[in-house]
């Protein structure tokens, strides 16, 4: 395994974080990187593809007639690394530390996209056929909600035909806990921009005679949900489709204890959130809004007293299944419209959206990856769903008309999007041996009849 660690290293070293234009370099690095390691496996058609934003990296190997074809998906790029003082090893410094290797992207999503690749090579470096048809495609900008991998799939959808999608990028429900992900949870991302004028103006000459951007900001956010936690704008939760009996049935059934969770995981003083529904169900099946960042007015150290006249807000609904992304955009802007004081404008400019997935638990494709990771983990394959988005994974059913495979291999504590983001060694080597056994159990049926 030790090709694995050294790739995979080289890989975490490049700071492809897509949503910074001036790692615009180090993207393309990353991508030239990944396509150096599609041709290292033995991967064929091997290509970078250029369009609007970061590349998309293509390859292929299609040569077991009548075999399941499956669409792998990974992205090579990252988060930013912010706030960097609280890394306790550089983020693009990847650092070993007993079975975890800490870096930006060990986890999400190079340390488990790199699981597929190596799986490839495995075969073919062993000189040993693939027993299914394999298509790459990793794009570059998944985390920063681009879409030149949506356009090329609406443009190509020929050239990436497939019987079933196999994605690395979701966790474990627990450790030791073999998990597939059946859903993920859509998104609306947008800035709201709030202006009262057209300087800032001093607090004391006119304080208490003129708006104020921030407060005007703050009572717009404030309005958009209740006090318990449940968003507030007309209509949001209409379209909300709820799970099925047996899989909430399934979900209670999962090792899940709320007070852990709070203390452990999130790390948090108390839970929130709508009332009446789980932890695991507020997150996996229903809708949430949060504020990612307010800018404006005087946040440097000391004291200016000024009155702002413009603030900005960062601001994202994640969506359940059921919604549409256009009409939550468009309730979410009306409601604002309605919360917007006397003496503001506000406007909301949204930046990216995608729709929720869920896929059905019952297609051979995951019934089969299912036995191939009880199989490497011991114990039953558990079903959970992810409040993350994977913004592809709905276009793929849509597009394509397939279902995506989700196999967790992260862990609860990887740190994703935030300092000393880790993956666990061992599942990266599990994972690989899970996903030649899925392989192999795919390539004994005929893609017909799947
Ligand atoms: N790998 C994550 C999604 C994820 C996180 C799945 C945790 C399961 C568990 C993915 O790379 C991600 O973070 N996506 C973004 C997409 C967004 C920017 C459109 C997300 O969910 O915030
Ligand atoms: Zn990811």
């Amino acid at each position: 395994m030790e090709d694995v660690l050294d790739d995979l290293i080289e890989w975490l070293r490049i700071a492809s974080i897509s949503a910074l234009p001036e790692h615009a370099p180090d993207v393309r690095r990353a991508a030239e990187f990944t396509a150096k390691l599609f041709s290292q496996a033995g991967l064929e058609n091997v290509a970078l593809i250029e369009g609007e934003g970061h590349p998309l990296v293509v390859a292929d190997w299609l040569h077991a007639p009548g075999k399941p074809t499956l669409l792998c998906y990974g992205h090579y790029d990252v988060q930013p690394a912010e706030p960097l003082e609280l890394w306790r090893t550089p983020p693009f410094e990847p650092t070993k530390l007993g079975d975890n290797l800490y870096a930006r992207g060990a986890a999400d999503d190079k340390g488990l996209a790199i699981i597929l690749i190596k799986a490839a090579e495995r075969f073919l470096r062993a000189g040993k056929p693939l027993p299914v048809n394999l298509r790459f495609l990793f794009e570059g900008e998944e985390e920063s909600g681009g879409d030149h991998v949506a356009a090329y799939l609406k443009a190509n959808p020929q050239a990436l035909s497939c019987d079933a999608a196999l994605i690395c990028d979701t966790e474990m429900f627990a450790p030791e806990l073999p998990t597939i992900c059946t859903g993920l949870r859509g998104i609306v991302y947008a800035e709201l921009k709030v202006r009262t004028g057209a300087v800032d103006l001093h607090s004391g000459v006119y304080g208490g005679a003129v708006p104020n951007a921030i407060e005007a900001a703050a009572r717009i956010v404030a309005k958009l949900k209740h006090n318990d936690g449940g968003i507030a704008i007309p209509g949001f939760y209409d379209d909300v489709l709820a799970p099925a009996p047996e899989e909430l049935r399934s979900w209670a059934a999962l090792p899940f204890d709320d007070e852990a969770f709070r203390r452990d995981e999130a790390r948090v003083e108390a839970l929130t959130g709508e009332p009446g529904y789980s932890v695991v169900q507020r997150s996996w099946s229903r809708p949430a809004l949060e504020i990612h960042g307010i800018r404006g007015g005087f946040t440097a150290e000391g004291a200016k007293t000024v009155i702002p006249c413009q603030a900005l807000v960062k601001i994202s609904c994640r969506l359940a299944a059921g919604q549409d992304p256009a009409r939550a955009a468009r309730l979410l802007a009306e409601a604002i419209d309605a919360a917007t004081p006397a003496g503001a404008v506000a406007s909301l400019h949204v930046l990216h959206t995608a729709k929720a997935s869920i896929v059905d638990p019952r297609s051979p494709f995951i019934r089969e990856a299912a036995v191939a990771m009880s199989e490497v983990f011991g114990g039953q394959t558990v079903f959970t769903r992810s409040g993350g988005s994977i913004p592809i994974v709905g276009l793929f059913a849509d597009l394509l008309g397939v279902p995506s495979v989700l196999t967790g291999f992260g862990l609860p504590d990887d740190n994703l999007h935030a300092p000393n983001e880790k993956v666990y060694l061992p599942n990266v080597y599990r994972g690989i041996e899970a996903i030649m056994r899925y392989w192999t159990r795919l390539g004994l049926r005929q893609s017909e009849g799947m």
